[in-house]
């Protein structure tokens, strides 16, 4: 009897500490689980080994592009992009999306905004002057804290706020397409779509939903990027701008026969001729 209770007891425990045990794994595993995906909140403080580097946003010298100041007054029809990453220039893929904008608007300005400085060298190298043969394509360098001053993200970005997050390249990406709009309006697009047809026709105000019925704007979703880099007929033919999903892709090949591929050669013809087999790599 005695030895049957103590018996009874030490399973008890047993099962008591498994439970703790268990519960301990579930609570760490669903705790990580949240911190991979993009639900997870800005916490800064743990290290994930793999911070961008976005001093370039800060840097002051070594910049041969002409800023953006005081006198800079674009056309409220304007466009804008802006490259938020510190690599000093533009792969294909973005410079695609300039000239696509460009053509298909010859009568407004395309201004591509540089976060970070652009030397000499850099300004000079291939894409970009492939870029310049295009009088309505101007690049100018923004100054992320000044830029910010007198606008309603002046303390956000003055606070330190974008050093802190996890993904410091997109999220000074969002902050300064907002600016940029709040400043001087126009139309801001992202350097991973291509512009199919003019936006001129457009009411005054839009922005471009994402959606499965999104014909008009992203007909190939994001959930299956994939599609615009294998062989294929190009989805629908009515679109104004497709959008390339840079994050997903970025490591695929563009094939002959792709969308991608037919969207380039057609939209953007001069980097396309340019890159050819190599074009998106
Ligand atoms: C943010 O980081 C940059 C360097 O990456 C630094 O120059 C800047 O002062 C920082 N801003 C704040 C408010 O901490």
């Amino acid at each position: 009897m005695y030895t049957k209770v103590i018996y009874k007891e030490n399973i008890s425990r047993k099962v008591k500490r498994h439970k703790v045990i268990l519960t301990f794994i579930v609570v760490t595993a669903s705790f990580l689980l949240v911190l991979s995906t993009d639900l997870s909140p800005d916490l800064y403080f743990i290290n994930f080994g793999t911070v961008e580097d976005v001093s370039c946003h800060y840097a002051v010298t070594g910049d041969a592009l002409e800023p953006i100041d005081t006198h800079f007054a674009p056309a409220s029809n304007s466009i804008f992009f802006h490259e938020t990453s510190c690599r000093g220039g533009l792969n294909s893929r973005q410079a695609c999306s300039i000239e696509s904008a460009a053509r298909a608007h010859p009568g407004r300005t395309i201004y591509v905004l540089f976060s970070a400085p652009i030397n000499k060298i850099s300004l000079e190298d291939i894409i970009m002057e492939l870029l310049k043969k295009f009088s309505n394509i101007k690049f100018r360098r923004v100054h992320l804290v000044e830029y910010a001053k007198g606008t309603p993200l002046e303390l956000l970005v003055e606070g330190g706020a974008l050093n802190r997050t996890r993904w410091p390249i997109s999220h000074t990406s969002d902050v300064l397409r907002f600016l940029t709009l709040y400043k001087w309006g126009g139309v801001y697009l992202d350097l991973d779509t291509v512009v199919a047809k003019s936006l001129d026709g457009l009411p005054k105000n839009w922005a471009a939903r994402e959606n499965d019925a999104s014909e008009l704007f992203y007909p190939v979703g994001a959930d299956h990027p994939e599609e615009f880099f294998e062989p294929a007929e190009l989805p629908g033919q009515d679109a104004y701008i497709y959008h390339i999903w840079n994050r997903q892709t970025k490591h695929l090949k563009v094939e002959r026969n792709s969308p991608y591929a037919k969207l380039a050669k057609r939209h953007c013809p001069v980097v396309y001729e340019t890159f050819r087999e190599f074009f998106g790599s």
